[in-house]
């Protein structure tokens, strides 16, 4: 009994520094209900998720495979990010009328605009099902593993009774140790209802990404509509509004410190088990190493960027979309370094042998395998940013497939419509000179950085930058595939002509330069690497499973969460600011003001429409102030987020609206890794804000009616 107690409490820091206090992305039927009600929550766990009953569960989304949305009205009226929305609102923005410029609100409900394709799912039950999945499969490992697995999961799903528009998804949990069954309706006929302007929604740009403090109105709007018999179907313009079975009511309270909130959504991927040695390859040799090839490649975008505005809106999503998770893991080195994540993995690996000495030949094992993998995955780390980062090589690498398809005999009519469309899509965005420039650069990096035994024949001579500058250049204008060589006088870039001819097309492509270097690239990660990467990885799998299985029986004092996987999860925590540098400490909350000190006009991260600066100077703020006087715009607590947690609600102890999610502050970002509730905070919209520029900005009233708001 004594040495129980000394062991637990030996335990114990470890368990606080994993953020089991307040972290966690729990199974929303499985929720550490007793900690919740502990920090302030006034509902119960079955009010958040009731599989037979109307509960929050039931006003929140997937929203299009990959964000969360939520439904705030009777007439299912959803809320989601501005960055969620936005592939859409572009879509239906034209030069004369550019929706992310000027924003969009429709009238009324005829003005609401149709999204082919875009989806959003329910969950509406939950049902744990290991006992169906794992039978079987005791003794095996690797392909074989996978093969049962799939097996028992399509003989559960046969037996199971769903209704037409439902699917069922069994999702592993704890690195295959549990397995769950997720019943998911989706609904396709999702209309555009609003969206502020990219100067509200999208205010601060990539300078403020992962910034706080944080002036950002990252919002939109859309609704679901439903069949006759309020049921999902294909988009009809006889098609109603959906009757949602929960809708939030939305809160304009004042917030303040220490609050509890919690956030319900979707969060894509996290890695918080894994053995110290793995986060230390992430830290010293992955991150810095992707880090590095998109140091190169934005540098280069940027100095074209900044003096050609036709590059400027040409290179702006990508420019986005590279920058975003190259800021994400400069910030998670710093952060896995300052919150000693390696350290205290070692400390709390020991503590677990200490209890259960079967555990450290697990470990040993783990460690011999990520460094034997290390060379490895640092290969594959670099090859897979240069093919990502050099559009050129995306290219090539896109015809090499096409050479192959062709010479199988399997090039159909429908396989060339689809890759001429995407080749389409990918011209219509580059600019073959400039990212010459990007892949001599990044093939310099990958020559100095690659050791020999890795590196493709010839590949030696890429190391000199400014050579490597004047060669790619003349190769680039040479080759079919950039579009400045050309085809018996066709160009690539004239996509219907340049695909008349197949078989005169597929032998210059084989003689094309950049096709045969990427050939060549490609061939030796093939031969030096893959193979070998994939074998230690499947080795791996097998033993993180063990060492997941191991650290939950042994660790009885933790409460455990499965890794976020895209699945619906409940997070919580407390409304908090934080001091994340020496003498430096934020507030939990920022506001119209700050939106202000920060205006640049003309500027294209920080210019602000008229009509907002002139409701500040006005101070024609309504309901919508706190008792600063002020409005509030953004907020951060300690609630535990990731990718795909963008457009979640952030509700308060009752299961109001008090945020939409959309970031997390830079200093955190390793929570996918290691979370900190010192050092973690997500950050959100505050509805305050939301519902000003919804009613001020827009005049949209007819929308505020429709939305429960409590005051
Ligand atoms: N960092 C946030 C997330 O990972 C927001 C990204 C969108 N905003 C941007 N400036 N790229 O998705
Ligand atoms: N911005 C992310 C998203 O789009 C959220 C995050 O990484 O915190 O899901």
């Amino acid at each position: 009994m004594k040495r129980k107690i000394l062991l637990s409490a030996l335990l114990l820091p470890a368990v606080m520094a994993f953020g089991q206090q307040y972290g966690g992305m729990w199974i929303p039927t499985e929720l550490n209900e007793k900690e919740m009600k502990s920090l302030g929550m006034k509902i119960s766990a079955k009010d958040i998720f009731n599989p037979d009953k109307a509960s929050i569960k039931d006003a929140v989304v997937q929203f299009d495979g990959g964000c969360t949305a939520e439904v705030i009205s009777p007439k299912g009226l959803l809320l989601t990010n501005h960055h969620c929305g936005y592939d859409n609102i572009q879509a239906h923005s034209t030069v004369e009328n550019d929706l992310l410029t000027n924003g969009f609100w429709a009238k009324d409900m005829t003005g609401e605009l149709p999204n082919p394709g875009v989806t959003v799912d329910f969950i509406t039950d939950i049902k744990e099902v290991t006992a169906q999945i794992l039978p079987g499969t005791e003794n095996l490992t690797g392909a074989d593993l996978t093969k049962k697995i799939n097996e028992n999961i399509e003989a559960y799903k046969k037996v199971q009774k769903t209704e037409s528009y439902q699917t069922i998804s069994v999702r592993s949990m704890y690195y295959g140790n549990k397995f769950y069954a997720y019943v998911i309706e989706t609904f396709k006929d999702i209309r555009l209802v609003g969206a502020p302007p990219s100067a509200i929604g999208k205010y601060g740009s990539d300078t403020d990404n992962w910034v706080w403090p944080r002036h950002t109105g990252d919002f939109s709007m859309f609704r679901i509509y439903a069949d006759k018999n309020n049921k999902p179907a294909e988009y009809s313009k006889d098609n109603i509004p959906y009757t949602p079975k929960h809708f939030l009511p939305i809160s304009v309270k004042d917030k303040k410190e220490d609050d509890f909130t919690f956030v319900f959504g979707f969060p894509g991927r996290t890695t918080e088990y894994l053995p110290a040695i793995a986060v230390e390859k992430i830290m010293k040799e992955t991150d810095p190493a992707m880090i590095a090839v998109r140091d190169v490649a934005l540098k280069t975008l940027d100095e074209k960027m900044r003096i050609n505005p036709a590059t400027k809106i040409q290179y702006a999503s990508k420019y986005a979309r590279v920058a975003n998770y190259w800021k994400k893991w400069i910030g998670e080195v710093e952060g896995l370094k300052k919150s000693n994540a390696v350290e205290k993995k070692k400390q709390y690996e020991q503590t677990l042998i200490s209890k259960n000495p079967a555990i450290k030949p697990t470990i040993d094992q783990l460690n011999q395998k990520y460094n034997e993998q290390a060379p490895y995955n640092l290969h594959k780390a670099y090859y897979s940013e240069i093919v990502r980062n050099s559009e050129t090589f995306t290219l090539a690498g896109i015809y090499s497939n096409y050479i192959q398809s062709y010479e199988a005999g399997k090039m159909d009519a429908k396989n060339l419509e689809a890759l001429k469309a995407r080749l389409t899509e990918l011209y219509k965005d580059y600019d073959a000179e400039l990212d010459a420039k990007v892949t001599a650069k990044v093939l310099a990096l990958y020559a100095d950085k690659t050791p020999p035994q890795f590196l493709p024949k010839d590949f030696g001579q890429l190391k000199d930058v400014n050579k490597n500058l004047g060669m790619m250049e003349n190769v680039s204008k040479a080759s079919i595939i950039t579009g400045r060589g050309n085809m018996n006088g066709v160009k690539a870039t004239d996509v219907n002509k340049f695909f008349t001819d197949q078989k005169t097309l597929v032998e210059n492509l084989k003689k094309d330069p950049f096709v045969q270097m990427y050939g060549s690239f490609k061939s030796s990660y093939l031969a030096t690497t893959d193979a070998k990467v994939n074998a230690l990885q499947t080795d791996i799998d097998a033993l993180q499973k063990k060492f997941m299985a191991q650290q939950m029986e042994t660790d009885k004092d933790r409460k455990f969460f499965p890794d976020a996987n895209s699945t619906l999860r409940v997070t919580y925590g407390q409304v908090k600011g934080s001091e994340p540098r020496d003498a430096v400490s934020y507030g939990y909350q920022t506001h119209l003001a700050g939106v202000m000190e920060k205006y640049i006009p003309g500027d294209y991260e920080f210019d602000l429409p008229k009509k907002l600066i002139s409701l500040y100077n006005s101070k024609d703020y309504g309901v919508y102030k706190d008792k600063t006087g002020d409005v509030p715009v953004n907020f951060t607590a300690t609630n535990h987020t990731t990718g795909g947690n963008s457009g979640s609600p952030a509700l308060d102890a009752y299961g109001n609206l008090i945020g939409l999610n959309f970031d997390r502050q830079w200093e955190g970002t390793m929570s996918d890794i290691n979370y900190d509730p010192k050092l973690c905070r997500n950050i959100m919209v505050d509805t305050k804000y939301i519902l000003f520029v919804i009613d001020k900005y827009a005049d949209s009233k007819w929308l505020l009616n429709e939305m429960k708001i409590v005051k």
